[in-house]
């Protein structure tokens, strides 16, 4: 085999409950994870050396050298295998870059999936978690896809149960958020506060909504506590998320660490109208519809 293309979906959070900073400078959490489809592809093709290049929409914001996460994944892959193999990777976005929808942590999610294939290296599901893990906390549910339940800084995942499907719009900003400098800035807001932070807990409600398929009860307990944060960063977030509920959304939410926020729709017509009543209303650089879960990488 010479090559091997995998697709794979973006993120958003339903629940993002963040608990208390660790020692290690990451905060335990509770965190919902649900695969919406927005996707990237990965093309791996055999060769002796390693590089990746970065193809479609603001891909001049990522990086194509050692510090791109999909090398990453690969170079942590080769010396999971303990051989020094090679790849050419290409990377088509779609996923908007540094949005808070994991699109790095997705390349090297379809990264580990396409080298594991192309190598004939056969490891299972749960080696290359393990090495996803270290990859950082979001890559690991990138694995996965559907939607699931993560704790610890987020790698510990429990798959759940969701009738049907539910229909997004997201609202693309200007510009990115660094996830490292929106939990930052939320444990600088708890701490001028003097807010005592609890331990995170799954929302029962969320998750009955999840089970039952129901999109009214879902849009009513949709939660980031890493909202406040992100919009304290970039204040025109305010503007987008009232639109979102002025014009109809069932709910509205940062999309993780932002500045990407996401509006629940009843069904996809919905979902449609919503999004031209947010076009018209001029709160977003872009507007994507999508769906969800969906599963995670898929080989193409
Ligand atoms: O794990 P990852 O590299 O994606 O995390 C990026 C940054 O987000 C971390 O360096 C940390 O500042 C923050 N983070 C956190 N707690 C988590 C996950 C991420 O504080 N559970």
């Amino acid at each position: 085999m010479n090559s091997v293309t995998v697709r794979v979906p973006a993120k958003v959070n339903l629940q993002l409950a963040v608990g208390p900073l660790r020692d290690d400078g990451y905060h335990d959490l509770v965190n919902v994870f649900h695969a919406v489809s927005i996707f990237d592809e990965v093309t791996a093709t055999a060769e002796t050396g390693m590089s990746v290049r970065v193809e479609g929409e603001s891909a001049d914001q990522v990086p194509e050298d050692d510090d791109n996460l999909a090398i990453q994944a690969a170079l942590a892959l080769a010396r999971h295998a303990g051989r020094s193999y090679g790849v050419n990777l290409i990377i088509r976005k779609s996923i908007p870059v540094a949005g808070g929808m994991a699109g790095g942590s997705a390349d090297a999610a379809a990264a580990l999936v396409a080298c594991n294939e192309l190598w004939g290296l056969g490891l299972p599901m749960d080696d290359l978690l393990e090495i996803a893990a270290d990859l950082g906390s979001d890559v690991p549910f990138a694995l996965l896809g559907g939607t699931a339940v993560g704790t610890g800084r987020g790698e510990r995942l429990t798959p759940l149960e969701v009738a049907g499907t539910f229909h997004w719009v997201f609202a693309l900003a200007d510009g990115g958020l660094s996830t490292a400098t929106v939990y930052a800035e939320c444990d600088r807001m708890r701490e001028a506060m003097g807010e005592k932070v609890a331990w995170p807990r799954a929302g029962e409600s969320l998750l009955a909504a999840l089970r039952d398929g129901d999109a009214r009860a879902l849009g009513a307990e949709l939660t980031n506590d890493l909202q406040p944060a992100a919009v304290m960063l970039r204040r025109s977030l305010a503007r987008t998320l009232d639109a979102g509920r002025e014009q109809g959304a069932l709910g509205s939410l940062v999309s993780g660490s932002g500045p990407t926020c996401a509006f629940l729709a009843e069904s996809e017509i919905h979902a449609g109208e919503l999004a031209a009543s947010l076009k018209s209303a001029g709160v977003a650089r872009d507007l994507i519809i999508a769906h969800g879960p969906v599963p995670g990488p898929t080989v193409v």
